[in-house]
């Protein structure tokens, strides 16, 4: 059976290490995209220690309050259109406001005094160049916003937090702490400010300002690319695993799936995997691609290779290194967990651990630990 285990204590954990690293922060905990594809329902009781939660749109807004969540809700791209920016106003969702437009409905339509609508996350640009104002621009909105009745916090996104050494973070930093210091001066000492994702979190301490915005450090992959998820003590939130339904000896030259893309340099035990890119394994894996088969007596967990194209439904997995007396057809196999951890999947499929955890798709059978 495919399934996804969900681990709600792993991510309480990994909260906590947010919280370690960012004492002094409040945490708006990122749970867009279906909380990185753990699922939400799943994931935010998970979160009641979080200050707040963020969401890219209003329909994970608007889930995230039926589900019951009645603290911060950050809305992170803002309104899309002025009867949306209505609709954060009765829902009490704090919205970015990253370009005119959304200004416009801030100022045309303004929450009462108690609503948390009240609160604007004002985007500056310091080098991402997808979404905010320039610096002058900035400027200007948040002094129409402060004597229209806001509260104010600035924030902006990293473009290479996970790179400690790269140029941008440090013109990004500088940019942020020069236009913050300007809208505290010269129109509110009240204002607060918000820069740091999962990477900044681990790498730019000093500049961790009133809230922080962990996203995938929360689901237990390193956001750094330097230290491991194990280095950085976090838990993966997620085991996917599945079954091996089928052995098979492959003689010598003889290819396996689709492509006969891998050829067996020597007669090769072999187990068919119920698993595939339709459950949300990549497609595209290169050859040092691996899952672990448990034997389910010992406990014990041997890495097998992936060999020949990941299939929709299907994967195929070299068992020759596997012990003889350990029973195969039926046993579990994770293919990202502790080991696998879903980082090095990513590594293997040229990608990021978001992408494969947002893939995940509703196939496998959902459970909790
Ligand atoms: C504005 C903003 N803040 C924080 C995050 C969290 O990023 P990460 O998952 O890298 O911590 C994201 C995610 O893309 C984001 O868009």
């Amino acid at each position: 059976m495919r399934t996804i285990t969900i681990k709600p204590k792993a991510i309480t954990h990994n909260l906590n290490q947010v919280k370690k690293l960012a004492p002094q922060s409040k945490v708006l905990a990122m749970v867009k995209s279906n909380a990185y594809g753990h699922g939400v329902a799943a994931v935010l009781p998970a979160l009641t220690q979080a200050d707040g939660i963020g969401v890219a749109t209003f329909t994970e807004a608007l889930e995230a309050r039926q589900l019951g969540w009645n603290k911060t809700i950050g809305l992170v791209e803002g309104a899309f259109t002025a009867d949306e920016w209505q609709q954060a106003i009765e829902q009490d969702v704090s919205c970015v406001i990253h370009h005119v437009p959304q200004l416009t409905w801030a100022l045309d339509n303004v929450p009462p005094a108690d609503s948390a609508t009240r609160v604007v996350w004002l985007k500056y640009n310091t080098g991402m160049n997808r979404l905010g104002f320039n610096a002058e621009g900035v400027i200007n909105a948040a002094r129409q916003l402060k004597e229209t009745g806001y509260q104010l916090i600035l924030t902006t996104h990293f473009a290479n937090a996970d790179d400690h050494d790269h140029p941008l973070n440090a013109m990004q930093i500088q940019r942020f702490t020069d236009v913050l210091a300007i809208l505290q001066s010269t129109i509110s000492p009240t204002i607060k400010g918000s820069l740091c994702n999962s990477a900044g979190i681990v790498n730019f301490s000093e500049h961790h300002y009133d809230w922080v915005r962990p996203g995938i450090i929360l689901y237990g992959s390193s956001p750094v690319i330097d230290k491991t998820a194990q280095e950085l003590d976090l838990q993966s939130a997620m085991d996917f695993s599945a079954q091996i339904i089928a052995l098979q000896t492959v003689s010598a030259n003889d290819g396996i799936g689709y492509g006969s893309r891998w050829i067996a340099q020597q007669d090769t035990k072999t187990a068919l995997v119920s698993v595939g890119y339709g459950d949300g394994y990549p497609r595209v894996v290169n050859d040092d691609a691996y899952v672990s088969v448990i034997d389910d007596t010992s406990n014990h967990s041997y890495p097998c290779a992936v060999i020949g194209r990941v299939a929709m439904d299907m994967i195929v997995i070299d068992v020759s290194k596997v012990p003889a007396e350990v029973p195969l057809l039926n046993s579990k196999v994770i293919l990202w967990g502790s080991a696998p951890h879903v980082d090095e999947v990513a590594a293997h499929a040229g990608t990021i651990s978001y992408e494969l955890l947002c893939r995940v798709t509703m196939r496998p059978k959902r459970l909790q630990a």
